[in-house]
């Protein structure tokens, strides 16, 4: 098959990276997890003690920021400076303030671009919240995956209960809502389906189905 990009968006917890993950292992294209690139800016930006409303300093220290999105051995590693932050940019803290600096236009532009250079040979499944509005508007595969918000919170709460113990399904339902409220409501660029993307409601659909339904769309459109 020829390479050619694949964008995928949707809200928090839709399941996108483990999706785009496997579409990407299936096809032998190169996975790229924009929505880690924003949390290594967060990281870096709380670590250097910035204050996140500070737009000026925020994208400033962005522009000093040298991220790497690595192969390792447990999946994708997120450097930063030199610095393994794999682990750190998935912290509660990171997770609350990653969606106020995804608001900064400076921030935005720099990161954009760093993905459409990754993305220019093709061959990349990119997941995030504008990667068919913005960053890759002329990828021939565009899917918007969506879930419930409760379904969506059941997932996460999944993932997160062994690193926060004392976190509920309803806390996360919560934190999830705000983190999509901020999303979509961002003057730069918001979440939102792009017009041609394919909608996929994975509420009541397996893993396996939805990567099934992506692969489909890949040898149907290109
Ligand atoms: O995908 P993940 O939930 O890790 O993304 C963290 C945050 O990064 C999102 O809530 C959003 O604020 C921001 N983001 C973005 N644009 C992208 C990817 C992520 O604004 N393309």
């Amino acid at each position: 098959m020829k390479p050619f990009n694949i964008a995928i968006d949707g809200p928090a917890g839709a399941g996108k990276s483990t999706v785009a993950r496997r579409v990407a292992e299936a096809l032998g294209f190169v996975y790229v997890d924009t929505g880690a690139m924003y949390r290594a800016v967060t990281w870096n930006c709380l670590e250097r003690g910035c204050d996140p409303d500070e737009d000026e300093n925020v994208a400033k220290l962005a522009r000093q920021c040298d991220i790497r999105l690595r192969p390792g051995e447990n999946g994708q590693e997120v450097w930063v400076n030199g610095r393994n932050v794999t682990e750190e940019i998935r912290s509660a803290e990171v997770t609350s303030n990653v969606s106020r600096i995804a608001q900064n236009r400076e921030v935005r532009e720099l990161l954009a671009d760093m993905q459409r250079r990754m993305a220019a040979e093709g061959g990349v499944v990119m997941d995030g919240r504008d990667i068919g509005t913005t960053v890759l508007p002329d990828a021939p595969v565009k899917v918007f995956l969506t879930a419930s918000p409760r379904a969506r919170a059941e997932r996460r709460f999944l993932e997160l209960k062994d690193k926060r113990p004392s976190l509920t399904v309803e806390e996360l339902e919560k934190e999830i809502a705000e983190r999509d409220r901020m999303d979509s409501e961002r003057e730069v660029s918001p979440l939102v389906q792009a017009p041609d993307a394919v909608r996929i409601d994975s509420t009541n659909l397996k893993l396996e189905e939805v990567i099934g339904k992506i692969l489909e769309l890949c040898r149907t459109k290109v």
